[in-house]
């Protein structure tokens, strides 16, 4: 039956008093609602802010004016230039020539052996050049048992040469070859050498935690030649010794001709670039018309050592620096590289943690906390690069990477306001190495001085850390207007070396047939 009209207009009624009923109650719900968050919301924020001014008081040395990282390139540049005058020891920087004169020309072939050691494990690889530079790669990573990085350093050189004999066997390198083959091997060694020729290079100090005795002082080319010959029945001829800078630059100046710098940023840091014989005098060996400019490792990791960097320094800085294998040495790359950017975060997170700032209460022996929290607490190194990275870029709501994350160390349940903080302490330590590392190539970009220049880059912090590379960049772009680009160099370390050992075969076998051609 049809509603009569006065129903409907009941009806009507009854909705509309109930919508206003209904539309009351939910404005009310909604202030309550409102109103509750917003308290909750003041509370928490003004609970942040006493937080976040003690914590910020703690970061603020961190975070690096305009001004400052100008002034870092001015020192880095003129360290740069007194490096070049001589080979003083109280020189910042060693500005070492490398004995590497030209890119490659694209005419390089031939298979070379390379052995790739600056890290935590080291690589051999055997590396076959083709036509136009093309190159075939197969390698296999090493660890290096660690009683190895800090003993006899002979031992060291053997392992090295039984890896070698190794990776032929596996790889059935030999077959087909005569009895009396030789290959050919360039050396990447990744710490600071004075080169006295392509072959020849004397250790000036270890870097990175390797600690090896008997090496300083020596030449390590040599050392693994020996090593090699030590092994009857491995065939193979230390050609060139190569710093992985380099590597990094020839890789890429195949494919980029305006290619003339090489950076690494990762476990160490370090740079390398062309530059006019003119420009250092303490080049002293022989020099054609031909030879024009030469590949300079810089060196720079070691910028501070005679307190260029104090003003920008921290307190942390210099506790990592002191409780360091190498106090005093590599300032620069204390500050920057992916070997101690984790511990620079972890010694921060200690400060907050023993002024009550993060996990209010925890510090106390308790025993709901696990033993490994106070580990991660007390263990240097314990907090890696990669934890900055991923704890940097995590923009989940409730920062549940980070969690995730401070679970894994042994930080149990930590609370969203540790975690924000923590986040913001990886932001800042990553933000500061990101902008030192861009003063530095806006030095390099700066002094090569060229229309347009393309840095070949290598490393794990560039490859890897996505915040840390956007930016360096970004500031790169800010301090230097020059063109220039950043290219990442694949494999550089190794396939660069092989062509260092590479043009260096080709410039021979030419001037052996320049003397055929014209007997004098
Ligand atoms: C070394 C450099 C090296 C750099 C990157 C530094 O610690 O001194 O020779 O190029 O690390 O591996």
């Amino acid at each position: 039956m049809a509603p009569s009209s006065e129903y409907i207009i009941e009806f009507k009624i009854d909705v509309f008093k109930t919508l206003k009923l209904a539309g009351t109650t939910t404005g009310v719900l909604v202030a309550i609602g409102l109103g509750a968050y917003y308290i909750h919301r003041s509370l928490q924020s003004s609970k942040r802010v006493v937080l976040r001014d003690e914590v910020r008081n703690i970061l603020r040395p961190f975070q690096l004016s305009e001004e400052q990282i100008r002034r870092v390139m001015a020192n880095l540049n003129s360290e740069m230039t007194n490096g070049l005058k001589s080979n003083s020891a109280t020189n910042e920087l060693a500005m070492f020539p490398t004995y590497v004169h030209h890119g490659p020309s694209g005419q390089e072939s031939g298979e070379y052996l390379v052995v790739d050691l600056g890290g935590s494990n080291f690589r051999v690889s055997h590396v076959v050049i083709e036509a136009r530079n093309r190159m075939r790669l197969n390698n296999k990573i090493f660890l290096i048992p660690h009683s190895l990085l800090l003993g006899e350093g002979e031992k060291l050189f053997d392992y090295i040469a039984e890896c070698l004999q190794r990776f032929i066997d596996d790889n059935k390198l030999s077959l087909h070859k005569s009895s009396d083959y030789k290959f050919d091997l360039a050396f990447t060694f990744s710490f600071p050498c004075h080169q006295t020729s392509l072959r020849e290079a004397t250790l000036v100090s270890w870097t990175k935690g390797f600690s090896c005795t008997s090496v300083v002082g020596n030449d390590v080319a040599l050392m693994l030649q020996e090593a090699i010959n030590r092994r009857k029945g491995l065939k193979i001829e230390v050609v060139a010794l190569v710093n992985d800078t380099v590597g990094t630059l020839m890789a890429c100046s195949s494919t980029y001709r305006d290619c003339r710098a090489g950076v690494i940023l990762g476990t160490g840091t370090n740079a390398c670039y062309f530059e006019h014989l003119d420009n250092v005098p303490k080049w002293i060996s022989p020099r054609d018309n031909a030879t024009k400019n030469v590949i300079i490792s810089t060196e720079w990791g070691a910028l501070g050592k005679n307190g260029c960097l104090d003003f920008i320094r921290t307190d942390i800085d210099r506790e990592l620096d002191e409780s360091s294998l190498t106090p005093q040495q590599q300032v620069f790359e204390k500050m920057i590289s992916a070997l101690y950017l984790g511990e620079i975060v972890r010694l921060i997170i200690v400060d907050l943690v023993q002024r009550s700032i993060l996990f209010p209460g925890r510090m106390q022996k308790s025993p709901s906390i696990r033993p490994d929290y106070n580990i991660f607490l007390i263990l240097r190194g314990s907090f890696y690069a990669k934890h900055v990275a991923d704890i940097e870029s995590d923009t989940t709501e409730d920062l549940s990477i980070t969690t995730n994350i401070l679970t894994s160390i042994g930080i149990h349940e930590p609370s969203y306001d540790d975690c924000y903080i923590i986040r913001e302490v990886c932001k800042t330590v990553s933000l500061r190495a990101a902008k030192l590392a861009a003063a530095a190539i806006a030095v390099l970009i700066n002094r090569l001085n060229m229309p347009s220049v393309t840095v070949a880059v290598d490393g794990t912090l560039f490859r890897h850390h996505q915040n840390f590379k956007k930016n360096l960049i970004r500031t790169i772009d800010r301090l230097v207007p020059r063109t220039h680009r950043l290219v990442l160099s694949e494999d550089g370390s190794s396939k660069g070396s092989a062509l260092v050992a590479a043009v260096d075969r080709r410039l021979k076998s030419a001037s052996t047939t320049v003397e055929k051609t014209f007997p004098s």
